[in-house]
């Protein structure tokens, strides 16, 4: 996608989830720095406007850096977003804002959240429903239903939707063949 597109997709998307979230709700959006053309490219344009109230980093392992120019990244921002009652749930601010969390290895989609950085932010609230809008495989859920929370999961790819089914049910997730078929439907369940 075009970068402005993106651009403009993403201050949609987190235009519609400010728009549905309660009076104490929370977005935490994560959302990769690149290099382009040997420029970062931060978030910064997208959340311009929001109501952004703290940055977490997310430090996690090493990776392979196919790149000379720069040094191997390993953290990402989780913004916070937030209307203006939203209160942490208790004992929550005694984290610091930077959470040293290992990346997943043994999901077979591609870029899959650790269980333990969705336990942390889920954890960390006190909010009874949780959307997430770009799914994947479903880690969300798995968390939700650990906290006693209710879910909501949007995801535009069939496999992922049913990755994400089976491993919600209890069912053998993790084969790289769950579903063949992809469609361009969000489907929510
Ligand atoms: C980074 S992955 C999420 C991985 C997930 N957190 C997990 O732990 O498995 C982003 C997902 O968003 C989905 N996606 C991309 N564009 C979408 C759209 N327009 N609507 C719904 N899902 C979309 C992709 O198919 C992909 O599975």
């Amino acid at each position: 996608m075009p970068y402005a597109e993106y651009i403009a997709w993403q201050r949609e998307c987190v235009a519609e989830m400010c728009r549905i979230i309660k009076d104490d709700g929370a977005i935490f959006y994560n959302n990769k720095n690149r290099v382009q053309n040997g420029l970062l490219e931060d978030r910064g344009e997208i959340l311009k406007g929001f109501p952004l109230r703290q940055i977490i980093i997310w430090k996690r392992s090493g990776a392979i850096n196919f790149n000379a120019g720069y040094f191997l990244p390993t953290t990402e921002q989780i913004y916070l977003l937030c209307n203006k009652a939203f209160k942490l749930a208790k004992g929550a601010n005694k984290n610091t804002d930077v959470w040293e969390i290992k990346q997943e290895m043994k999901n077979p989609h591609p870029a899959p959240f650790p269980e333990e950085l969705i336990d942390r932010i889920i954890s960390s609230t006190t909010g009874k429903i949780i959307l997430d809008p770009f799914a994947g495989s479903g880690t969300t859920a798995v968390s939700a239903k650990k906290f006693d929370r209710s879910f909501i999961l949007i995801e535009k790819s069939l496999k992922y939707c049913e990755m994400a089914q089976k491993r919600i049910d209890g069912g053998d997730w993790r084969q790289r063949d769950v579903a063949s078929r992809e469609i361009s439907l969000p489907i929510i369940f």
